[in-house]
């Protein structure tokens, strides 16, 4: 698929960054004026992937966050966000609803699902010790 747009950025694993992330996606998204539900999704999926990320992947160590955006001539705008964290050992578990390593916390282990629920797809890919990258699509309209 032809690339019509992409961008990266990179920012440290800490909380304060999941709202610069989910907006800074928003603001690269809007270029193809999807509608405002479409950009609302998108927000709230980058949000549960950066969050894990930071609370996950990272935990109490300093980390970075790299998130990128490509805006194909289909239409479908193809969002990653990824870690260099602990990983995910078993992914298909972890993708479960209501399945979360942290209930302690009161974690819902919703994220996953929030996530394919909003896009039109999730995938998933994990090494343990080495980090987490999670693709998500969104078709935004036609191009
Ligand atoms: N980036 C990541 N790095 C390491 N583990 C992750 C990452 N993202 C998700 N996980 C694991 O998958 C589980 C489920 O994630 P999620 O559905 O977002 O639920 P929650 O964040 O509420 O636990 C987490 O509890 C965690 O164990
Ligand atoms: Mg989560």
């Amino acid at each position: 698929m032809q690339t019509i747009n992409q961008m990266k950025m990179e920012f440290s694993s800490v909380p304060e960054n999941e709202g610069f992330a989910r907006v800074a996606v928003s603001a690269f998204a809007v270029q193809l004026n999807p509608t405002l539900d479409v950009l609302a999704d998108i927000k709230t999926a980058v949000s549960e992937a950066v969050t894990n990320a930071i609370v996950h992947g990272y935990g109490d160590r300093p980390g970075l966050v790299t998130v990128t955006a490509i805006l194909g001539a289909d239409g479908v705008l193809d969002i990653a966000v990824i870690d260099q964290g602990r990983g995910i050992a078993d992914i298909a578990q972890a993708m479960q609803p209501f399945f979360t390593t942290q209930p302690e916390k009161e974690r819902s282990g919703m994220g996953f699902s929030v996530m394919q629920t909003f896009m039109d797809e999730v995938t998933v890919e994990s090494v343990p010790g080495q980090g987490t990258t999670v693709r998500m699509k969104k078709r935004l309209g036609s191009a």
